[in-house]
């Protein structure tokens, strides 16, 4: 992979790449839509990903191709012209990051010659978009010497989300892809950035991916509506309760204030939020224990809940998780921000081998071409190569 960045570098540019890098896409086990909401999310990150390769300029243009998106060829613009423009398309990503570094205080003056190629299906809910970001982040504070932690970058990167790109995420993704410790989940609570690294030794269970294909981009999804309603939501509540976050709340709370709520949708969200922060703390002391059918179990409850109470599910998913379930998955759930996107199913070892082959025979017999599947391990965050 590395051999082939370079030589893509070396094609597009004509000049030798000075430094590699590698951000990785993340799975989240389970926390759905707690982030921005205060609550605790519990992801790792995943050996598919993002390479880019840089070197100086000596001037002030930063000039950027994504091998995945060739037709674009290559897109420059000047570090003086960092405002977001329609036009330059993925590398918003990128003057938003240099943008947003500027305004925390880490100016550059120096140009980048940089060339991108990933493996990470687009809106595969496999966080493509804060691999990208964090990459850029990376590749920028390593370069400038600036020696920005994993959790300023993070930080960083979802103000470029927030407030350039206009998605109203959370933390956890840019979060997971500049912290995450090879065979380790990372227990995140949102709030306060407390975080663990949760060793999890994953040889008698594994994670396998599902890829549902339909894809879809988080701006244009339901997702900025969710975080609304959540606002709205917070509002209700901080009439009755001196709280700053939704997940501040136990599942008792609910029962305390579930009355004060008219709205039947608001209700539902609520329930979601306080029973899935609940979940995640479960769920890390399940790794922990490897009570992998207590984490199973978990998994499950949290499809449901993502199904019926924050409605961010979808047939072909839901469909997915079903058939996983009939193959032998011992738990299976949709992840990231819904409506499209993967499921994340967990397997006894054991029984791998039939779980594909009984999984795939359905698919295919059901849609009528190949299922994509990745059995994924836990791997380091973003890094140097
Ligand atoms: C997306 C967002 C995250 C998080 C998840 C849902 O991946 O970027 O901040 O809210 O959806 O859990």
């Amino acid at each position: 992979m590395k051999n082939k960045i370079i030589e893509l570098y070396q094609k597009i540019y004509n000049n030798q790449p000075e430094k590699v890098y590698f951000s990785p896409g993340r799975v989240n086990i389970i926390g759905g839509h707690t982030d921005y909401n205060g609550g605790a999310v519990l992801p790792f990150c995943i050996n598919m990903g993002i390479y880019g390769a840089v070197s100086y300029r000596n001037d002030n243009l930063v000039r950027i191709y994504s091998e995945n998106i060739s037709r674009s060829g290559i897109i420059s613009f000047h570090l003086n012209e960092l405002a977001y423009d329609e036009a330059r398309g993925f590398a918003n990503y990128t003057s938003g990051v240099i943008l947003k570094l500027k305004e925390n205080g880490y100016s550059i003056n120096r140009g980048f010659d940089i060339v991108v190629w990933g493996n990470l299906p687009r809106g595969g809910g496999l966080s493509s978009s804060a691999a990208f970001s964090i990459l850029m982040a990376t590749i920028i504070n390593d370069m400038e010497g600036f020696a920005l932690d994993g959790i300023n970058m993070a930080v960083i990167c979802r103000q470029v989300e927030n407030d350039y790109i206009g998605v109203n995420c959370g933390i956890m993704d840019q979060f997971i892809i500049a912290n995450a410790m090879k065979d380790h989940a990372l227990y995140l609570e949102a709030n306060s950035l407390y975080y663990e690294q949760v060793p999890c030794i994953m040889d008698e269970y594994k994670f396998v991916l599902i890829n549902s294909n339909i894809t879809r981009k988080l701006v244009e999804s339901n997702y900025n509506q969710r975080q609304k309603e959540t606002q709205d939501l917070l509002q209700i509540l901080k009439e009755h309760v001196d709280i700053e976050y939704i997940c501040e709340l136990s599942p008792d709370d609910y029962s305390k204030y579930e009355n004060k709520i008219s709205s039947d949708v608001l209700k539902k969200r609520f329930k979601h939020l306080v029973n899935e922060h609940h979940r995640v703390k479960l769920s890390k002391t399940a790794l922990l224990q490897r009570d992998f059918k207590m984490l199973g179990r978990l998994l499950n409850e949290a499809h449901q809940s993502a199904k019926d109470l924050y409605e961010i599910s979808g047939d072909v998913l839901d469909q997915l998780v079903l058939l996983a379930r009939q193959s032998g998955s011992t738990g299976s759930k949709m992840i990231g921000g819904g409506f499209g996107g993967s499921t994340l199913n967990l397997v006894k070892s054991d029984n791998l081998d039939l779980f594909i082959e009984t999984f795939t025979s359905e698919y295919k017999r059901i849609y009528n071409r190949e299922p994509i599947i990745h059995i994924v391990a836990m791997e380091d965050g973003v890094r140097e190569i």
